[in-house]
């Protein structure tokens, strides 16, 4: 694992673009693990900055997402899918059919899982972008969650409920169970990128890069990962800045 002190969020998404770019110019027709919140927003924009340039095509990778929420209605402003055409892919040159993302409103949830990580075993993420809960959870594996998991169907923590509420008019609308892509199924991209901006991400940060190997903390399992760089703007790096555990 790899640590990359960025100096703020536009430092933290140039540097995660500049990987991208590079393994797209490359190989135009890799597979990029995507994931929805607030910090890769701005990741998202240097793409379509970058692309309305005329500087590169996205025609022919692929996309997988990580997560979407369980029943919200097709359409739903707040469900990833439409996050990710509304972000990004309704400006790029992407093929959308060549977009993946877990659909929340399958009637046969587990089937959906199943297909999802046969899916993903068939198109191993060259990149996965991640973020990271405040509670060190990556995509929707919550603490807890098996290293060995495969795309399932989680409860979503009381903390991640509060934390996701702000995108919609109030905690009620937040839907209480979500399908995610597994840990393992996250461990087996070929490279790994964790994006964390903010001071509320400084002790998951932490515990993440210095703490132990646990489930409690789930983003700590990249540690074991072969190619993973995590890129931390200053507030997010607070604790491995001053290099002691969070008070
Ligand atoms: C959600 C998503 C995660 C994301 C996390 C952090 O829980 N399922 O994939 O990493 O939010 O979001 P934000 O970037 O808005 O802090």
């Amino acid at each position: 694992m790899r640590f990359i002190l960025a100096k703020d969020a536009t430092d933290v998404s140039q540097k995660a673009y500049d990987f991208i770019r590079k393994s797209i110019l490359q190989n135009p027709s890799l597979t990029l693990g995507l994931a929805t919140g607030s910090t890769p927003l701005e990741l998202y924009k240097l793409m379509i900055n970058d692309y309305k340039r005329g500087n590169i095509s996205f025609k022919n990778i692929r996309t997988i997402n990580l997560d979407e929420y369980v029943g919200l209605p097709e359409g739903h402003p707040q469900s990833y899918r439409y996050f990710m055409d509304y972000n990004l892919f309704n400006h790029i040159d992407i093929d959308k059919n060549n977009t993946k993302v877990p659909n929340g409103s399958a009637i046969d949830l587990n089937k959906e899982c199943e297909d999802y990580s046969s899916f993903i075993s068939k198109n191993v993420q060259d990149i996965q972008i991640l973020g990271i809960g405040s509670n060190g959870h990556i995509a929707f594996n919550e603490p807890g969650t098996s290293f060995n998991s495969s795309t399932h169907i989680v409860d979503l923590k009381e903390s991640t409920i509060k934390d996701n509420a702000r995108f919609f008019d109030n905690e009620t609308e937040v839907p209480k169970k979500a399908i995610t892509m597994g840990i393992k199924d996250i461990m087996g991209a070929k490279m790994i990128i964790l994006l964390a901006t903010g001071s509320s991400k400084a002790e998951a940060i932490y515990r993440a890069i210095k703490g132990p190997i646990t489930e409690d903390c789930p983003a700590s399992v990249l540690q074991s990962h072969p190619n993973t760089v995590i890129l931390g703007d200053h507030t997010a790096s607070f604790w491995i800045r001053v290099n002691r555990e969070p008070d």
